[in-house]
């Protein structure tokens, strides 16, 4: 650990010391930053039986600024305890930030892949010039602390067909041999990921790409792949994908494709489609747990969004992290679903019919069986409705304030039969027909606007925790 590492450490220590007592929009569930500001998850893995998750964290600054990587362990995927910042930005190879990556997980050895970011201060356009994106390889015994950094490819080492942009590994291992993707931005400005294999996690070698002709974007960012249920896919997150009626209406996207066939020689097959239909949603990462489950984090938020706000900024923190889901198939399509460690969370359940008014807590989970049509409302301003007439669930905010300007998403579904919405205080996640669509958000709601109101031919639970 090197002087700058250790001042840093020290100043984030006493930023967190003497943070704003007043935090009325803090998840109980969720990963939050103690202080700053956080984007994506990084690092997911079970190590020696516990979850760490650790994500992109700004810490001096709500609004955002140099990247660290927080760190943060659970048992149970749903208590979260913060771990300090185990990788910084002190080497002059990450100097302008510890940008994202991944882990992997071998004997008594955590491996972290990651982006160190350079800029350069002068006139460049920062997309072929005054940029590096450097991959680096840091490693831990204990999960908690770095013991030595390793710089492993520079720009030097990428395609000569891209910008500088090229970041964000995400590292596996099948059979003997180790694979990376990246996420990179041609010169011809087209998003495209990027294979790598090597025999011993520092050598790499770049092998070929995934790519996708036709409006897909002019960068992706954050890539993953993963087997799951028999078929291969591809995740990404698109920046520059145009709005397509009820698509694609983020600034930025993250969706999948599947890859048709083994995933060395595989082209991108069918479609993309879109993880989340909320505002709220980006650089989903995943990983798998010992029990064989594969499980994604997403960051709940946005970069360079414009249109809408968040009110933590004024208690001196930003973004939290989705809860972590569990993904499968299911005729063909990707769902997501909480992880089942939720279900025994919950220590009071309410069983009602028809139609409900009432308090709710701020911290809950609803379970809905839906018959046609449905409309919730949550705080008194954010609308949850569908009919099976016009065949397209929306998530509305009616009160503007509640939502920091955010408006209004909505996504065509055939038949709506079932709904699962977990509210965390200050976060919305809404999981339609047992998570084939989700829609995300951030709320704010004063203390006496936790409130619910529920018509429809409904039948439903009601779970919370005291
Ligand atoms: C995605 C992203 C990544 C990058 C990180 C920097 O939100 O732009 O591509 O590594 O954030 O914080």
């Amino acid at each position: 650990m090197n002087a700058l590492h250790q001042t840093w450490e020290k100043l984030i220590e006493e930023k967190i010391e003497k943070k704003q007592q007043k935090d009325p929009y803090r998840p109980m569930l969720h990963i939050a930053p103690p202080v700053g500001w956080l984007n994506d998850p990084n690092g997911l893995c079970q190590y020696q039986g516990v979850y760490h998750a650790f994500y992109q964290f700004a810490p001096f600054q709500a609004e955002g600024g140099l990247k660290f990587w927080g760190h943060c362990t659970s048992q149970d995927l749903l208590h979260w305890e913060y771990q300090g910042v185990p990788l910084m930005p002190d080497e002059p190879y990450d100097c302008h930030g510890a940008y994202s990556g991944s882990a992997l997980i071998e004997e008594d050895t955590m491996y972290l892949f990651y982006t160190g970011n350079i800029k350069f201060s002068g006139d460049y356009d920062y997309i072929t010039t005054g940029r590096e994106n450097n991959t680096i390889l840091a490693v831990s015994q204990d999960g908690s602390t770095v013991a030595e950094k390793e710089l492993l490819m520079t720009n030097q080492d990428y395609p000569k067909d891209l910008t500088r942009h090229v970041r964000d590994p995400k590292v596996w291992k099948k059979d003997d041999t180790y694979y990376m993707v990246q996420g990179a931005r041609t010169t011809e400005n087209q998003g495209v990921v990027l294979l790598f294999t090597s025999k011993d996690k520092r050598n790499w070698t770049y092998l070929r790409r995934y790519k996708k002709e036709g409006g897909y974007g002019y960068m992706w960012e954050c890539p993953d792949v993963y087997e799951i249920d028999g078929l291969t896919v591809l995740s990404v997150s698109p920046q520059g994908m145009k709005q397509e009626g009820l698509h694609y209406a983020n600034c930025y996207q993250s969706g999948t494709f599947f890859l048709e066939g083994d995933f060395h020689v595989a082209e991108i097959a069918g479609e993309f489609r879109e993880l989340d239909r909320g505002f709220d949603f980006y650089a989903p990462q995943s990983f798998l747990a010992d029990d064989g489950r594969r499980i994604q984090i997403g960051w709940m938020g946005m970069p360079d969004v414009e249109e809408h706000q968040n009110k933590t900024v004024a208690d001196g923190w930003q973004n939290m992290l989705t809860i972590p889901r569990e993904l499968s198939i299911r005729d063909g399509i990707l769902c997501q679903n909480p992880v089942r460690e939720l279900e025994d969370w919950w220590n009071q359940i309410f069983f009602f019919e028809g139609n409900y008014y009432g308090k709710m807590e701020p911290c809950c989970e609803w379970k809905l069986t839906i018959e046609k049509e449905v409309s919730i409302t949550l705080a008194e301003g954010l609308v949850l409705r569908y009919q099976e007439s016009e065949g397209i669930f929306w998530m509305e905010f009616t009160d503007h304030e509640l939502g920091g300007g955010r408006t209004i998403r909505g996504s065509e579904i055939k038949a709506l039969s079932s709904m699962r919405i977990l509210i965390d205080v200050s976060s919305v996640e809404v999981f339609l027909n047992d998570g084939t669509d989700v829609f995300t958000t951030r709320f704010y709601p004063k203390k006496e606007q936790y409130t619910v109101n529920i018509s429809g031919n409904v039948k439903g639970i009601y779970c919370w925790h005291l």
